[in-house]
C-alpha cells in the first residue's frame, strides 16, 4: 500500500507541519527536555507518522523494542492498556542509552472520561521512565488534567500546492503518468487528507492513468457500496470474487476489517437477505473474532467462505 511505502520516515521530511515539526525537533537533540506530548488534528495529516518518527529518532537503532503503540479504541478497556503498560514500564533503560520508553496511544480521544482518569494515573505512576505521546483528532476530548500533563501540537490539514508535488512526486517513482488536473481532482475530494489522497492516488492507478475521468471514477465508487458488492459476492457463494474485492478494498482502499464488518452489517440489514438471524450470527462471531486479535484477512476470508453456505440455502 502506498500510504505505508510512502510514509515518511524522519520528521524532516513530513510534508507540511511546519509549527508541529520546528517544536518536536529539539527534543531528538536534548530527549531529557520531552514531557508527554498530545498531537491533535483531522485524519491523515500525520500525527501517527510523527509520533514515530520522534520515537525513532530518540530511541536510536532498537526503537521498536522500546515503544509501545496501542490504539486505545482497540484495546478492550483501560485495564488492558494498564496491564500492556506496566508490563512495558517494568524496567529502566538508562543503562543502554534510552532516555525512556515511548507510549503511542492513539485514538485517545475516543476514550471515556473515566478510563481517561485511570490513564492519568498510569501516567503518573510509570513517568520517571516513560513518555505518553496521545494522538486524537480532537484535543477537546481529552480531559484537563491530562491537558494540562502534555505539551499540546496541532497539526492541520494539508495544503494544495504541498499534496499536488508530493503525488506528483509519487507517481513519477511508481513511473505513472499523471495530469496535473487529476491531482487537483484528487486534492479537492481528499480536502487536506493525505492518506485519503493516496489511497485514491492508488486505487485510480489501478485504472490506467491517472486521469480527472479515473480519479472520478475511483473516488465515486464509495467504500460503502463496494462493501455491499463484496456480500452480494459472498452470498452468493462466490467466493473467488469476493475474496478478490475483499482484499482490494482493505489493501488498497485502506478500508479496516472492523470497518468492513460494520458496512457488512447494514448492507444485510439494508439489502433485507433471507437467514438474516444466521447471517448476524456469522458476522458477529468473525466481530468477536477480530475484537480478541485473530489474523484479520483469514477471518474475514472465512466469513466470506461461510455466508456462501447460508447465502445458498
Ligand atoms: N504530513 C505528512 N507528510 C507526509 N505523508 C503524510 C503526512 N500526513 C499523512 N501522510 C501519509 O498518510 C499516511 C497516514 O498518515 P498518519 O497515519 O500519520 O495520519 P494521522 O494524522 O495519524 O491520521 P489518523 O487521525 O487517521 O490516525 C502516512 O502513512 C503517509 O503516507
Ligand atoms: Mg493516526
Amino acid at each position: 500500500m502506498w500510504v505505508e511505502k510512502y510514509r515518511p520516515q524522519n520528521l524532516d521530511d513530513l510534508v507540511d507541519q511546519t509549527i508541529a515539526v520546528d517544536r518536536l525537533r529539539p527534543f531528538t537533540k536534548s530527549p531529557a527536555s520531552m514531557p508527554h506530548l498530545l498531537f491533535a488534528g483531522p485524519p491523515g495529516t500525520g500525527k501517527t507518522t510523527a509520533a514515530l518518527a520522534l520515537a525513532r529518532s530518540i530511541l536510536g537503532e532498537a526503537w521498536k523494542n522500546y515503544l509501545l503503540n496501542l490504539n486505545a479504541s482497540d484495546e478492550r478497556g483501560i485495564n488492558t492498556v494498564r496491564q500492556r503498560v506496566k508490563t512495558f514500564a517494568r524496567y529502566s533503560d538508562e543503562s543502554v542509552g534510552i532516555p525512556f520508553r515511548i507510549i503511542i496511544l492513539d485514538e485517545a480521544d475516543e476514550m471515556t472520561q473515566d478510563a481517561q482518569t485511570a490513564l492519568r494515573r498510569i501516567m503518573e505512576e510509570t513517568s520517571r521512565i516513560t513518555r505518553f505521546i496521545l494522538i486524537g483528532n480532537y484535543s477537546s476530548k481529552i480531559i484537563d488534567p491530562i491537558q494540562s500533563r502534555c505539551a499540546i501540537f496541532h497539526f492541520s490539514r494539508l495544503e494544495k500546492p504541498d499534496v499536488v508535488k508530493h503525488l506528483e512526486g509519487i507517481c513519477g517513482k511508481e513511473k505513472i503518468t499523471c495530469t496535473r488536473d487529476a491531482l487537483e481532482k484528487i486534492y479537492e475530494v481528499s480536502r487536506g487528507d493525505l492518506r485519503h489522497a493516496l489511497n485514491l492516488l492508488q486505487s485510480s492507478a489501478t485504472l490506467g492513468e491517472i486521469d480527472v475521468e479515473n480519479v472520478e471514477k475511483a473516488a465515486g465508487i464509495s467504500g460503502r457500496a463496494r462493501v455491499g458488492e463484496i456480500i452480494q459476492f459472498a452470498l452468493k457463494a462466490n467466493f473467488k470474487k469476493a475474496h478478490e474485492n475483499l482484499i482490494l478494498l482493505t489493501s488498497v482502499y485502506g478500508m479496516s476489517e472492523r470497518d468492513f464488518l460494520k458496512y457488512a452489517n447494514e448492507e444485510i440489514i439494508r439489502s433485507s437477505v433471507k437467514n438474516l438471524g444466521t447471517i448476524s450470527e456469522i458476522l458477529a462471531k468473525y466481530d468477536y473474532r477480530l475484537v480478541v486479535g485473530s489474523n484479520p484477512e483469514i477471518q474475514l476470508s472465512a466469513m466470506l467462505a461461510e455466508l456462501g453456505t447460508v447465502g445458498a440455502k
